[in-house]
């Protein structure tokens, strides 16, 4: 992790003032001051983070009763668990004594929470058990001493939490996906594999990555030979086109190359990004894979490869890649202004055979290979925005859309929080 040293002089007038000239240069990268001012990184916790729906975990995560695992944003830890009635919750690790973390072991099964501090006891639906001798206080209510909920949305065995208790739920924006998406049938799926890329840069820089294809032709050999969203749409529409007229009969899908577009400042509810669209692998290829070949059974409902692959976004930071044979989530969480989680999760339907019916290796090969050109590109990118000589260049008008969506919600929130 790099050490961003504190500018003394930051202030919300200098974020004012940054946020102006930010107005006064659209279509354009920001300023290195929003990838490195601690105010900002602070505010954006706050205002966007906070309060946007980001994906916890699948349901199969936790699969039995008192199945537990942690989850971390910024310097927060969440407790995603099934309480002993089976019901899926999100609770902030903080006991409500003290504040001690009351839980240390990332994943696990446990019927109750014990405090290592002074040993509260919390059940697994967050509710307080017993505080040791607190009865001596005649005011002290135990049900008013339960961890602090956080709101959760499960849709298709994906489990989305938003920490602002006032958000609306997000099962409503999510609906418009549910025949595209709900091809692969992802309640009925497993989490084949997944890794968390440490990534040391800004979080913004790693999402901005991955909301443009500008980069896919020139760091992505790989990717880019196999997937047609590395050119612009006029080169290849008649590739896309073919494959939308026949996806719904090869698939056997009514919907499945259906175009939903509601993200950042246009979408539904704050922080509740929902989009999708389906996009064409080059001729020969059926998945994403190193040859193109498949590399696990067909998902889902899916009869056949339509060469085709479902685009997602689920939320600001959460989006998914959906081949017929297997899906790819990828979320991105800050943890300093200087410390990214990049998490990329391989889910395969359940009923499949890790060394009979797929190999962990060659499932991963292409978006491990493809995440790892990112880190260095995105470490290569961090380096340059840091630097005091930077000066923002121009965004393309077509391969940098949706980056500009992100970049317009994100100056417009920090905008209209300047007073708060
Ligand atoms: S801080 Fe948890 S019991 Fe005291
Ligand atoms: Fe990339």
């Amino acid at each position: 992790m790099q050490f961003i040293a504190e500018d003394l002089e930051d202030s919300t007038e200098k974020l004012s003032g940054k946020l102006a000239a930010e107005k006064a240069r659209p279509q354009h990268a920001i300023d290195r001051y929003f990838y490195r001012s601690h105010l900002v990184y602070e505010r954006e916790l706050k205002h966007l983070i906070f309060r946007s729906w980001i994906y916890a975990c699948h349901a199969s995560e936790l699969q039995e009763k008192n199945d537990f695992l942690l989850f971390d944003i910024g310097e927060e830890s969440i407790i995603l668990t099934r309480d002993s009635a089976g019901e899926i919750r999100a609770l902030h690790n903080i006991c409500r004594h003290r504040g001690a973390r009351i839980c240390e072991e990332k994943c696990g099964n446990k019927k109750t929470f014990v405090c290592p501090y002074h040993g509260w006891v919390y059940n697994t639906d967050g509710t307080l058990k017993a505080a040791r001798e607190m009865h001596m206080r005649s005011d002290f209510d135990p049900k008013e001493h339960g961890l602090v909920a956080i709101q959760t949305t499960v849709f298709m065995g994906l489990v989305f939490i938003n920490c602002n208790s006032e958000a609306s739920d997000f099962s409503k924006p999510l609906e418009n996906l549910r025949k595209p998406l709900g091809a692969y049938n992802l309640e009925k799926a497993k989490v084949a594999h997944k890794h968390t890329y440490q990534i040391a840069t800004n979080w913004k820089l790693v999402l901005e990555n991955y909301l443009e294809c500008y980069h896919c032709a020139t760091s992505h050999r790989a990717y880019a030979k196999s997937h047609t969203l590395k050119d612009v749409y006029e080169k290849v529409e008649p590739v896309v086109e073919k494959m939308l007229e026949n996806t719904e009969k090869i698939t056997g899908i009514k919907g499945m190359g259906k175009d939903y577009d509601r993200i950042y400042l246009n979408a539904e509810e704050f922080g509740a990004c929902v989009y999708t669209s389906r996009y064409a692998l080059y001729d020969g290829y059926k998945t994403g894979s190193e040859d193109g070949e498949p590399v696990a059974p067909l998902m889902g409902n899916i009869k056949d490869y339509d060469g085709g692959t479902g685009d997602f976004q689920m939320g600001p930071l959460s989006f998914m890649l959906n081949y017929p044979d297997h899906c790819v989530l990828y979320r991105f969480i800050p943890r300093s202004i200087t410390s990214t989680d990049m998490e990329l999760v391989w889910f395969v339907n359940e009923d499949a055979k890790e060394g009979t019916d797929y190999d962990k290796d060659k499932l991963t090969w292409l978006w491990h290979h493809t995440s790892l050109e990112d880190e260095y590109i995105i470490n290569r990118n961090s380096e340059g925005v840091n630097s005091r000589f930077f000066k923002p260049g121009p965004y393309h008008p077509e391969f940098e859309e949706q980056l500009q969506a992100f970049v317009h919600w994100y100056l417009h929130t920090l905008e209209s929080t300047l007073n708060l």
